[in-house]
């Protein structure tokens, strides 16, 4: 048993879900009341639940068997910013700055610091309540990989390792009708998901948010293919990826979110490219939420058990304003400013790029 001068502490997940957030919170209340016989209480649906006063005590019954579960028992959201919070005035909607209500709420439950589960977005609200005087702990999520200060984020591998499942059952039925099969994933900012599921899977064409690409290229990849007398292609697009020159396709705006454009649709539009350029029959798959639910891999599982139990740790140490990250093979803190500083992208000299290059696999360039 270690020693710790804070003896009550918060917890929310926030922002898109990502497999794997169970299990950091399991790691958060077991750490806390093991090791340091911490009392933990857990917000629910984000930050909502902080400015609405939505909580509850998390004891070790409250954590058993979700290790393996999807979601979150807190739920979550990507709105609810206590700093840019919708008021309606008679019949006008506007937005406020609630974040006294977060503190009064922080006071009524005697937190002394509180565990950010979340990505950019939650994280950065968590810095903005740092600065103001709470003291916070970030735990880096997002299924897209795209923090900074941290190699990886936990929900990352989940994600990677359906898409690249949904690959190989493309594959088979791609051979069966020799058709041009196109997989939108996730990955707004960031090609991780394709890129390194394209690589697992096998992709033919892989094209990311990084690197703008030319549909030239693409459909001279997919008659080269043809000329070879290779009967199918399957191509892996990021939905956030663009045309030289072009812009991301967006789906819809959802106001009041942290982020609130919404991708989608470019799987569709690469699709119709190439069968109008080539002849050759296209199938789009969007792959969408599916990346985000599900049972998180053992990998995921381990990953957010160390950040759980990290976040604590750093707690216990008195780090607060920073986030529990990943680096090489070893858990370390880094400061919140960092993780929510550039965007964690794709390097386009990286050697995964340059792998795939050597591969033959098209990037679209
Ligand atoms: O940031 C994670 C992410 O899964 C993105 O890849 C995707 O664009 C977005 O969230 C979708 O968010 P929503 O939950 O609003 O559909």
């Amino acid at each position: 048993m270690a020693k710790s001068v804070v003896k009550r502490i918060g917890v929310l997940t926030g922002g898109g879900d990502a497999p794997g957030l169970n299990a950091v919170i399991r790691a958060v209340v077991k750490t806390a009341i093991q090791e340091y016989q911490m009392t933990v209480v857990g917000f629910e649906n984000g930050f909502g639940g902080l400015i609405k006063n939505q909580a509850r005590e998390l004891t070790e019954a409250d954590v058993v068997g979700i290790l393996p579960r999807g979601g979150t028992i807190l739920g979550t959201t990507n709105r609810d910013n206590p700093f840019h919070y919708p008021v309606v005035k008679g019949n006008e909607k506007t937005f406020a700055d609630v974040s006294d209500r977060v503190f009064e709420n922080i006071s009524i439950h005697g937190i002394e610091a509180l565990i950010v589960i979340g990505g950019d977005g939650s994280l950065a609200i968590g810095k903005e309540l740092y600065d103001q005087g709470l003291k916070v702990v970030g735990v880096p999520k997002t299924i897209d990989n795209d923090l900074s200060a941290t190699d990886q984020t936990f929900g990352f591998d989940t994600a990677l390792t359906t898409a690249s499942d949904a690959i190989d059952k493309l594959h088979t039925t791609a051979e069966s009708h020799h058709r041009v099969m196109v997989l939108e994933v996730m990955g707004r900012y960031a090609g991780w998901i394709a890129l390194a599921s394209g690589l697992a899977g096998g992709a033919d064409v892989i094209l990311i948010p990084e690197i703008p690409y030319n549909m030239d290229i693409v459909v001279e990849k997919i008659n080269a293919r043809s000329r070879e007398k290779k009967k199918f292609s399957i191509i892996v697009v990021a939905e956030g990826a663009k045309p030289l020159g072009g812009e991301m396709v967006v789906s819809k705006h959802v106001e009041d979110s942290f982020d609130p454009i919404r991708l989608g649709g470019i799987g569709n539009v690469v699709a119709q490219a190439v069968e109008s350029a080539t002849g050759k029959e296209s199938r789009v798959t969007v792959l969408g939420h599916l990346q985000r639910g599900g049972s998180p891999t053992a990998y995921d599982r381990i990953l957010a058990t160390r950040y759980g139990t990290g976040a604590v740790n750093l707690i216990a140490e008195g780090q607060f304003g920073s986030m529990v990250c990943l680096k090489g093979q070893n858990i370390k803190s880094a400061p919140l400013e960092q993780a929510i500083g550039e965007s964690h992208t794709v390097p386009v000299d990286g050697e995964l790029v340059r792998v795939a290059r050597q591969l033959g696999i098209c990037l679209g360039d």
